[in-house]
């Protein structure tokens, strides 16, 4: 299979190119913003089966870039998968109340973890619109769901968790016209053991946090499970659909 996973130099995105290479891969495409600085790179030197591309999601033309050196390098694609989001990152915090909100620190936010993944699906449009099966997933957040938000906080993240999820079920509905054998998804990875999370573990009950580890091959498995008709879904990473 030919894989190309976004965000691969730390964190989820590394744990599932570890996967990916484990179980099959014959060719592994992965982005980083600084490639050359990333664990990923370290662990997962360029070969015959592994390029590496640089991204930003906050630079619009780089995503162009990278999504046309990738579509050179690998026109026939089985797997697309973004893993970027950012929840806290320096100054930046989750907002516990409305008067936290800072327009710089929204938009930044929409731009990495909504806009970028669906600017990435639209420089990869000639693969993914060929009729084949293919897979295109960016992993979420389930504090996406709108229906399931009870706790309130976080403001920016839920609502560009929430935009992601309507990009990609938008993206599916028009996907589906030509090329019936794919499918759109996003992902809840549930709570993973990175950096993201780092700052709000205290209060997870025995066994709620995986290792990155755990968490691609639950996600692996069910992106194996998809079907065309599942096309359009959020899945958490025990192949449960969540509600919008
Ligand atoms: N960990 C959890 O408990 C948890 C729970 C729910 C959802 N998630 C979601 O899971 C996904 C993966 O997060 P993680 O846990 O692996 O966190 P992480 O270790 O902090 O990794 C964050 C990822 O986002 C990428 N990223 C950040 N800014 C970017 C930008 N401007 N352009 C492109 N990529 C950028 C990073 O790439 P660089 O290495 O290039 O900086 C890195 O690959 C995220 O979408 C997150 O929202 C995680």
């Amino acid at each position: 299979m030919n894989i190309v996973i976004q965000g691969a130099g730390r964190g989820i995105g590394l744990a599932l190119a570890h996967h990916a290479l484990a179980n099959g891969a014959t060719h592994l495409l992965l982005t980083a913003r600084n490639p050359e600085q990333s664990v990923g790179y370290k662990e997962l030197p360029p070969s015959a089966k592994i390029s590496w591309f640089a991204m930003d999601f906050l630079d619009p033309d780089s995503i162009a870039i990278a999504g046309d050196a990738i579509f050179a390098s690998q026109p026939k694609p089985d797997r697309i998968i973004t893993t970027a989001g950012v929840l806290h990152d320096g100054g930046l915090q989750p907002e516990k109340r409305l008067g936290a909100l800072s327009a710089d620190a929204m938009l930044r936010l929409y731009q990495i973890n909504a806009m970028g993944p669906v600017l990435f699906f639209k420089s990869l449009w000639p693969a993914l619109r060929r009729a084949h099966p293919v897979v295109a997933a960016s992993i979420s957040a389930r504090v996406g769901s709108i229906s399931d938000n009870r706790l309130g906080g976080w403001y920016s993240y839920r609502a560009s968790k929430a935009a992601l999820n309507q990009y990609l079920r938008t993206m599916s509905i028009e996907l589906a016209r030509y090329n019936p054998y794919a499918a759109v998804v996003t992902l809840h990875p549930g709570t993973v053991a990175t950096n993201l999370s780092a700052p709000f573990r205290s209060q997870l009950a025995t066994g709620q946090l995986q290792s990155p580890e755990e968490c691609a091959a639950r996600l692996w498995a069910v992106l194996d499970q998809l079907l065309p008709d599942d096309s359009g879904g959020f899945f958490a990473y025990d192949g449960q659909p969540i509600p919008y």
